[in-house]
């Protein structure tokens, strides 16, 4: 097969599709022909050599995947070969074809093309484990997404609302935030212009939000929980504002308010079956309906991936920006 390789690391001219190995669908495993991929923050880091993969991992860049199963390895039921599924992945998803646990497989939703498929896995798993099983998002709460034109935020947003709650949103430029209130957005902030402690205390009678969903980290720890409700829950996704900040206990102890970090990426297998086995009961449904749906930026030859990062890198997109596997366009 071929792959997107990285011979060393570097910046997106780093990113090289070259002959590789075929993987093999190992115990409990399928082996997955890759329709499409979709770019992350995570892949850049990756790139630059600061983010390798976990132990086990595919050494090649891609958390997502869609396609068709080519074979089935031992200790699977329920997926046979020829199934359209799309799929979390460690890694390895910039390739044409992935193994990947069966666990971490989803079905193409009814009614989704394959390729635009591969825009779900990630974002959908990311934003139902931190916002909802970790946080408990309720209807009528209040939900702030910074940065609610990034790919995970334009899933905060349309799911935070499927469940009735209110959504806020920080995002730079007038541009991006119309996009976010057309996906339902009703608060929004140019956290260039604004301040959104200020413009989130004015817009919720000075209550705040119940639940933050972060991907900043320790540039804005501190406004976060001066943002926070009482009771309140700040969820740390992102450091992209750096890794260590100043904790203020005192305010979280008089809010009675909790500040959670996770990464998906290395969580064992049974936690990521956990969280797709959830993903498909309550978010599938939802996609199905129509009631959430992908939003896709722009789709990209896969071998082209080094203009992909470059895409993700200047921060012009809204969304999802996905790579086609040659297979993929057939
Ligand atoms: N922990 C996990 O398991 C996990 C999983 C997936 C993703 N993530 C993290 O989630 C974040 C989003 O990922 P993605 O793939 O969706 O990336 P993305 O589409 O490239 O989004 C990055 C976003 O950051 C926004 N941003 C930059 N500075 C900001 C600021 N000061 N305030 C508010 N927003 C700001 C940008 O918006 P503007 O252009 O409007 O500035 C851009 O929309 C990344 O940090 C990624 O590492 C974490």
């Amino acid at each position: 097969m071929h792959a997107i390789t990285i011979p060393e690391p570097g910046g997106p001219e780093a990113l090289v599709w070259a002959e590789a190995p075929d993987p093999e669908p190992g115990q409990g495993e399928v082996l997955v022909g890759v329709a499409a991929s979709a770019v992350n923050r995570a892949d850049i880091l990756q790139r630059q050599g600061f983010y390798d993969p976990p132990p086990g991992a595919s050494p090649y860049p891609g958390l997502e995947c869609s396609g068709r199963i080519l074979s089935v390895g031992p200790g699977v039921s329920g997926w046979s070969e020829g199934d359209e599924v799309c799929a979390l992945l460690s890694g390895g998803g910039y390739a044409e074809k992935a193994a990947v646990p069966a666990g971490q497989l989803l079905p193409v939703p009814r009614g989704l093309d394959p390729v635009t498929a591969a825009a779900l896995p990630e974002v959908t798993c990311t934003v139902w484990s931190n916002v909802f099983m970790v946080a408990h998002l309720r209807p009528a709460e209040t939900l702030l997404v910074h940065g609610g034109a990034s790919g995970i935020g334009t899933m905060a947003i349309q799911l935070a609302k499927a469940v009735g709650a209110r959504v806020a949103v920080t995002a730079g430029g007038p541009e991006k935030l119309a996009r976010c209130a057309e996906l339902g957005a009703d608060i929004l902030i140019d956290y260039r212009e604004q301040d959104f402690v200020e413009e989130l205390r004015k817009a919720t009678d000075g209550a705040g939000a119940d639940v933050i969903l972060d991907i900043i980290g320790a540039k804005y720890l501190d406004r976060n929980v001066r943002a926070l409700a009482a009771n309140g829950r700040l969820a740390v996704i992102g450091l992209q504002g750096g890794v260590k900040g100043e904790l203020n206990l005192g305010m979280l102890l008089g809010k009675r308010a909790a500040v959670t970090a996770t990464s998906l990426r290395g969580r064992p297998p049974q936690e990521k079956a956990a969280i797709v086995a959830a993903v498909r009961e309550h978010v599938w449904p939802l996609i199905e309906a129509g009631t959430v749906k992908p939003v896709v930026d722009r789709v990209l030859p896969m071998p082209e991936a080094a203009e992909a990062h470059r895409t993700l890198e200047s921060g012009a997109h809204v969304g999802k920006v996905l790579l086609v596997a040659p297979a993929g366009r057939r």
